[in-house]
Formats: C-alpha cells, structure tokens, sequence
C-alpha cells in the first residue's frame, strides 16, 4: 500500500456486479449475536490511555478510524477547535511517523487537541460501545475495500463488529473511492435503522494522503453521510 501523493492509483476492479448477494445475511447475523471474541492487550492498552483523556474533556468528541498517518486527525482538530479528536490506526508505523512536514503542511504545530493511537479497531470499537463514549462525528476515511467478493467480510459493513460501528456517532461520514463499497454500508446501515445519503467530494483540499492520491489519479471520491 502507497502512502504517496503521487497520480498512479489505479481505478478498483472488483469481480462483484453489484452489492454482494449475501449481505443482508451477514448483516443480519451480526447484528443478531454480538462479537465475544478476547481483546488484544495493546488496544485495553490504548483504550485506557484515550478514555483517561475523554474522561476529562467536556466538549465535543471525534472519532477518526484508520486515520494511518493522522492528517485527517490533525486537520479535524485545528478545524474544532472545541473538540477533542481521538485517531485510530492498527500501523504503528503509520501513526509512530511524527511527520514533520505533515505538521508544517497542515499547519498544525500548536495544535494539542486530538490524540493518535495504535490500536485495533475491531476491539477499539467495542470498548467505545462497552464505556458508553458519546461521539459526535465519527470518521472512517478511505478503508481498506477488500473489493474482492470473497473478502466481503473484511469489509467494515460485512464485518462482526458493525452493529458496534454503526452505533457509534450521532454523525458517520465514510469516504472511499470505491462507489460500491458506501452503497454497500449504506444498505447496512438502512438494516441498522440508521439513514444516510451519498455525494461526491468537492473539496479542493484533500483530508488524507489517500485522497490526495486518488484525485492526483484524475478518480472520484464518494462520501457517505449517515446522520
Ligand atoms: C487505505 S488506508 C487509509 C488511511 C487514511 N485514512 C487515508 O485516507 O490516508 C487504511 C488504513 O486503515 C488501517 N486499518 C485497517 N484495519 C484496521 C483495524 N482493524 N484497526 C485499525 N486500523 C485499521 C490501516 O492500517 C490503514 O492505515
């Protein structure tokens, strides 16, 4: 996977034609028995640490899912400055980068209201749901798409820990460059109750390195909005 912001992104190919036929089935499924599997130590780890800090902040609280080198992270907290801004990403290579251009590019030098931590999101969003976190915004920008049909599951939508994610957040704003993939949690999303609407990314700046490159590639970014 690149991080560059260079114009070579290649376009998705999937061999799916549509949403995959057995996804009201999963969704169904999960939604139906939760998730009991263990929790890794580093995420209670990582967990502790970020609740400590939500515990004492009194304002509004954002979460930024696989965030990878926390520009999105960075650029929502300078942008609420009210807010505390909690990024998520399993790379500790990623989130350890301390990237000093980034900071110089995104003009956040003085900027101390967010937190970035390696954590696994498949426990991370449990503990969320388990201590009952109010989050008002929730962010998952570009996931992996897993675009292959028989990788359904490893999909966020297709995954056992959906019904936790989409609890999460009075607002989930998704963005992919893969059009299907929103449609996909959307039609997830509607089996959870929650509604949402999808719309092209207008922006001239770019939130993440990953958007950057798709729009470098001349590619359209989708993003999701459930309210
Ligand atoms: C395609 S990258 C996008 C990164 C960033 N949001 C961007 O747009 O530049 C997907 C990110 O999701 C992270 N990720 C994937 N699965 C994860 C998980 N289970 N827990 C935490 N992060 C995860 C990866 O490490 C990777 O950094």
């Amino acid at each position: 996977m690149q991080d560059s912001n260079t114009g070579d992104s290649k376009a998705i190919v999937t061999n799916q034609l549509g949403v995959h036929e057995k996804l009201v089935d999963i969704v169904e499924k999960h939604l139906a028995h939760r998730s009991q599997k263990p929790f890794q130590q580093h995420t209670l780890d990582a967990f502790a640490l970020a609740n400590e800090r939500v515990s004492a902040h009194k304002g509004k609280l954002i979460l930024d899912s696989c965030c990878g080198v926390g520009q999105s992270t960075r650029l929502l907290a300078k942008n609420n400055p009210e807010a505390l801004v909690i990024g998520i990403d399993k790379s500790a290579h990623r989130i350890e980068r301390n990237d000093q251009e980034l900071v110089a590019r995104t003009s956040t030098h003085d900027i101390d209201n967010f937190l970035l931590l390696r954590a696994d999101l498949n426990d991370f969003y449990r503990l969320i749901v388990r201590e009952k976190w109010c989050v008002d915004q929730h962010y998952i920008l570009y996931p992996n798409p897993w675009p292959k049909s028989k990788h359904v599951q490893r999909r966020w939508h297709g995954s056992a820990v959906f019904p936790e994610i989409i609890s999460i957040g009075q607002k989930i704003i998704l963005r992919s460059n893969w059009r299907l993939y929103l449609e996909e949690f959307l039609m997830a999303a509607n089996i959870a109750n929650r509604r949402g609407s999808i719309e092209e990314v207008k922006a001239d700046i770019a939130l993440t390195p990953f958007e950057a490159k798709y729009k470098a590639s001349g590619q359209v970014c989708w993003q999701l909005t459930i309210t």
